[in-house]
């Protein structure tokens, strides 16, 4: 690397990010992979780290997701949740990370008969944690399985609605994952009007794999303030200029989107595209353990790929505080602080 190239990583280290687009089951590495297998006395399909990591080579959504339930089938005690979420802060601090909005999949648990407590009281205990050592902020999306029922979606918030005081401070917002093509956001029209009622935030995945026309719907029928993904939106001028005159933020993962050939190579991804015309993208890393980067990662390979510019750096990390869910008053401490940060030259 470049001297020039280290200090735009600097540069960018500095600025302070936040992450929006985050599955904590997706920051599951190799590494603790095997170390909670071996904890729990599961025995894993492939004979080491590095054979499992070997296997990280995907055609579609799908065919990660099918590795990623896998992966997260070591996930027992708190402890495991735990400690898969520390490492994800520890990581997110070295990123200059000051503030994540982080996704998880009770039904990806429950199904394997882990309690809802469980998942909710490992990953809660990290992020107060990270909150009291390492300055980060956080709050928790639950997302609900777009592959399984709205049925069963209902009895996941009925379940986790009684955890709701204890987490009051970090569970805000609820969100949409999985299998996305064939499971349209109308599907979840009710469940997502519940949750409205309830007085969460909304979000979801849309436009990943998806068709421009599932953006819409998320906005329309689940009325989501932001999307994730989204970058199929390029289809649909109308909904282009929907998506610019609302600011509606955009959850951008450009090396998910390579490594789930969304786009064919970074160089031709449409984040730039879409920050030129004046969309409210962010950059997020989505699964870094499964996609070959962290947030840092993330910003500084799009950044060469598509000769992004210092300025272009600045402005998607302030896309970033002001699509986050932090009351107005921190995003406006958070935006000086990153005008306050040098000019890199
Ligand atoms: N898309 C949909 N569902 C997911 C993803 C994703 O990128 N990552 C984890 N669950
Ligand atoms: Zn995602």
């Amino acid at each position: 690397m470049s001297d020039s190239a280290l200090s735009l990583r600097e540069f960018t280290r500095q600025l302070p990010k936040a992450e929006l687009h985050v599955h904590i089951e997706g920051t599951l590495e190799p590494e603790l992979i095997f170390k909670l297998a071996q904890r729990n006395q599961i025995t894993l399909p492939y004979p080491d780290q590095a054979s499992l990591h070997a296997a990280y080579q995907f055609d579609n959504l799908q065919s990660f997701l099918d590795l990623y339930y896998a992966g997260a089938g070591v996930l027992i005690t708190e402890q495991d949740f735990f400690d898969m979420t520390w490492a994800y802060f520890l990581r997110a601090k070295a990123d200059g990370i000051i503030h994540t909005e982080i996704m998880f999949d009770p039904q990806t648990h429950t199904a394997r008969g882990v309690s809802i407590e469980t998942v909710f009281a490992g990953i809660a205990g990290a992020a107060r944690q990270a909150k009291a050592e390492l300055g980060i902020s956080s709050y928790l999306i639950m997302s609900f399985l777009r592959h399984l029922s709205e049925a069963e979606a209902f009895a996941t918030l009925d379940a986790a609605l009684p955890l709701r005081e204890r987490y009051a401070d970090l569970w805000i917002a609820i969100g949409l994952d999985s299998s996305e093509l064939g499971n349209p956001p109308e599907k979840f029209q009710a469940v997502y009007a519940r949750c409205r009622e309830l007085g969460f935030r909304l979000v979801a995945h849309a436009g990943e794999e998806g068709p421009a026309s599932y953006v819409r719907d998320a906005l329309q029928l689940l009325k989501v303030e932001r999307i994730d993904h989204g970058v199929r939106s390029e289809d649909d001028p109308a909904l282009m200029q929907y998506l610019i005159d609302h600011s509606i933020p955009l959850t951008v993962c450009p090396l998910s989107n390579i490594k789930l050939k969304v786009f064919d190579s970074l160089d031709d991804h449409n984040l730039k595209n879409l920050l030129d015309r004046g969309l409210n993208v962010c950059i997020n890393s989505d699964d870094p353990a499964y996609f070959g980067g962290y947030l840092l990662d993330n910003y500084m390979q799009t950044a060469q790929a598509l000769n992004l510019t210092a300025s272009h750096l600045r402005i998607l990390a302030a896309n970033s505080l002001r699509s986050s869910f932090l009351p107005e008053q921190y995003q406006q401490a958070w935006l000086q602080a990153l005008d306050n940060v040098p000019a890199h030259d």
